[in-house]
């Protein structure tokens, strides 16, 4: 059984294959965390919990004399504000005349089969026949009235524990919550590393690792979206931890708009973790009956390092989150028109452009911005989703017959969420923006953002994105958004409300995804915010795959694609090979390498091939029969970081093996090379130690011992920039 009670020693122990998490009701009610790391024999762990008089901690009241019980050292499930425990708490709510103290005592319990079901929001489901079970403990403050449920779906065989919160007003007066965090880690030491992923537009997902250190270390975003700044995945690991070996557990939140994690190093040496919705700004109103559901938390633990722990988010986001049909079908290889034409172009254009992907063996072809409304620049038209016929010189409809006429599948780029003050939606709706009364509005790329906040605002979303759909044969579509939200206040919300709008506006989008979906259930929707804006789980839920970055330079790359890795599969990260020089950095790199750095994603092309060589296009068929003949082992294989390159300056390297094992394909390109350069070598992974495997091209075989012990010469012809793709096979 996956979830158990033991009534005698009054704890709740949750297993996966690997792992075990245990909870104990302390001796006054109090959720008490105990453990959570690999999976232990089923035992008392209480002596876990050593009690003390210390000075400065207060004690409940219910502990009577009892000055060895406080909550300010406890290790807590859910920590309640105002309770004796000062540490950053687990929710804050006001009620009544303002009071803010909450309790949470156990109240029962309930072992259900199957998963939870996230109200409103995205999360991991159970597959057919997999085991799986969700454990809901009620936690209870008599005073205020409120009801905080904690969920947990474990996911056994997947090695994964999806958490969620969901707080019920049960009392007679309104609550405002300004605080709920799906989850709340508390470990009893604190000699860890924080590692976790940041950067900017142009370079997403930097892979940080500090040392826990006094006080509070907080990632987040308050940008409306889970942002380019901070990712909402954040891993606590040992000193020692590394690829393959060490303690470590990962948080990710399934979630899109404002997050924060936050790690605090307490006076005592205790780390707390805490992960949720963004409190800054934060603020929703419980009127007396009504439920707060709070967006999942998926937690998993590794003994082995950031690998293993990769494996298992990989494989739980592959197969239990995404819900499109292409969860298990090949991603098509697409060319997008953006790098190829920008704004500028016309329907044959287009035409001519698609005439030479087809005959490059491209599957999809993708009309990027531009080609609706008056917009010819980024300063219009975002709203006004009716084709521009004048630009084109013909309809969607007759633009995607035509390219279907070609062999390919046609795709469209659309930027839902947004308005252009040049357009005719503003004109005749300016209220339906997101602005402050009496306060011109924050411009972003030209652009307001639409107040997804209001059901009338979505629901004409809803019917302008059904109308794209409709306009053709439509197979893709690049769901983008361009700027980071600046004011949150909606003109149909109460003075009182508006700090639930960041939240709100993701429940609306949610909810705009759904129903679109609902309609076209077998388009692929591909996300984007600016590139990897909005890489998140709850995204992926109805975005299989999602733009990585706005970056097309492949040594930048190496960086992005890594620190996506450690979270996301290769199947989610779309990535294109463009141009040289490079258009965002002016680099150059062989047209070999940057087809190797796109195939560590879904891969695809942003150019004009009609200014190609004929040998550079026989080279992009070769890649892109590469990539088909290899694609289960690309997407689905385990996937290795041979290299950091953070640490390593002269090459990056990973490597993917099929799930049997008989296949590898390895990747290493070179980034940087000094005269008479050292002999350099990369250690494989992966591979059955005992079996001999070939490397395509060269001569001999190789036990898989060797090839990980000792490893392979990197090819020392390979000069700056050179990359190689290595297959291995079993002998
Ligand atoms: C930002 C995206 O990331 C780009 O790929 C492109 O679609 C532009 N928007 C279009 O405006």
């Amino acid at each position: 059984m996956a979830v158990r009670y033991n009534a005698d020693t009054k704890t709740f122990i949750l297993e996966t294959k690997n792992s075990s998490y245990l909870m104990k009701v302390s001796r006054y009610g109090n959720l008490l965390h105990m453990y959570y790391g690999d999976r232990i024999p089923d035992e008392d762990v209480d002596y876990l919990v050593v009690l003390a008089d210390r000075g400065f901690s207060p004690n409940p009241n219910e502990a009577g004399n009892d000055r060895t019980f406080s909550l300010d050292f406890l290790p807590q499930e859910f920590s309640t504000s105002r309770s004796g425990d000062y540490r950053s708490p687990s929710i804050e709510a006001v009620w009544g005349r303002g009071e803010v103290s909450c309790s949470g005592k156990v109240a029962g319990y309930e072992i259900c089969p199957g998963a939870e079901k996230i109200e409103g929001m995205p999360g991991l489901r159970l597959m057919p026949g997999e085991k799986g079970e969700t454990l809901i403990i009620r936690l209870e403050d008599t005073v205020s009235g409120l009801e905080i449920s904690l969920s947990y779906t474990v996911f056994e065989e997947k090695d994964v524990i999806a958490r969620s919160v969901r707080v019920t007003n049960r009392g007679e007066e309104t609550a405002r919550l300004e605080k709920v965090m799906s989850v709340t880690l508390d470990f009893m030491e604190s000699d860890f590393d924080l590692v976790y992923f940041s950067g900017r537009h142009l370079m997403e997902r930097g892979v940080r690792r500090i040392p826990v250190s006094d006080g509070i270390h907080s990632i987040g975003s308050s940008r409306g979206a889970s942002s380019h700044q901070y990712n909402p995945f954040a891993i606590v690991c040992g000193k020692d931890c590394g690829e393959d070996n060490g303690q470590c557990w990962g948080i990710s939140l399934v979630y899109s708009g404002c997050f924060l994690i936050e790690a605090e190093k307490d006076q005592f040496g205790q780390l707390r973790v805490n992960g949720g919705i963004n409190p800054q700004g934060f603020s929703f109103l419980l009127e007396p009956g009504e439920t707060f559901q709070a967006p999942q938390a998926v937690l998993a633990w590794s003994g082995r390092g950031f690998t293993e722990l990769s494996h298992i988010y990989h494989r739980i986001f592959r197969e239990n989150l995404c819900r499109s049909p292409y969860r298990k079908k090949p991603r098509p290889v697409l060319l997008n028109s953006w790098e190829a034409a920008y704004f500028d172009f016309d329907g044959e254009k287009i035409l001519s452009i698609a005439k030479e992907a087809a005959d490059l063996g491209v599957d999809l072809f993708v009309l990027d911005d531009g080609w609706f409304g008056c917009r010819n620049n980024d300063d219009a038209a975002l709203g006004d989703w009716t084709e521009n016929r004048e630009k084109l010189k013909m309809g969607i409809r007759e633009l995607s017959e035509k390219i279907h006429d070609m062999g390919l599948q046609f795709g469209i780029w659309v930027e839902p969420e947004m308005v252009s003050e040049e357009s005719e939606l503003y004109r005749r709706h300016p209220d339906w923006c997101l602005r402050e009364p009496g306060r011109p509005a924050v411009r972003g790329r030209y652009q307001l953002v639409l107040d997804l906040s209001r059901r009338d605002v979505c629901d004409y979303i809803i019917e302008a994105m059904n109308g794209v759909l409709d306009m053709g044969k439509i197979e893709y579509v690049k769901w983008d958004m361009n700027r980071s939200i600046a004011e949150a206040w909606s003109a149909l919300l109460d003075r009182n409300r508006q700090g639930e709008v960041l939240h709100r506006y993701i429940l609306g989008l949610y909810y705009v995804m759904d129903q679109v979906i609902l309609k076209h259930p077998d388009v692929l929707f591909c996300g984007c915010a600016g590139g990897g804006g909005r890489f998140d789980p709850a995204m992926l839920y109805y975005q299989p795959q999602i733009w990585c970055s706005d970056n097309t330079d492949a040594v930048n790359r190496l960086k992005i694609q890594y620190g996506t890795s450690f979270a996301y599969p290769v199947s989610t990260m779309e990535a294109h090979v463009s141009v040289c020089p490079n258009h965002q950095t002016g680099r150059i790199t062989p047209l070999n390498t940057r087809g190797i750095v796109a195939m560590d994603g879904v891969f695809g092309y942003e150019l004009d091939p009609t200014r190609m060589t004929e040998e550079e296009k026989e080279e992009c068929r070769d890649q892109i029969r590469f990539y088909k003949k290899y694609y289960r082992l690309i997407a689905e294989g385990d996937y290795y970081r041979l290299t950091n390159p953070y640490e390593n300056r002269y090459f990056t390297a990973w490597q993917q093996v099929s799930q049997d094992r008989k296949k590898s394909l390895v990747s290493i390109v070179i980034t940087d090379r000094e005269g008479n350069d050292a002999q350099r070598y990369v250690k494989l992974k992966g591979l059955e130690a005992d079996r001999f495997y070939r490397i395509e091209g060269w001569k001999g075989k190789y036990s898989g011992k060797l090839l990980m012990s000792a490893g392979i010469p990197v090819p020392a012809d390979l000069t700056e920039y050179a990359g190689i793709q290595l297959i291995l096979k079993m002998a």
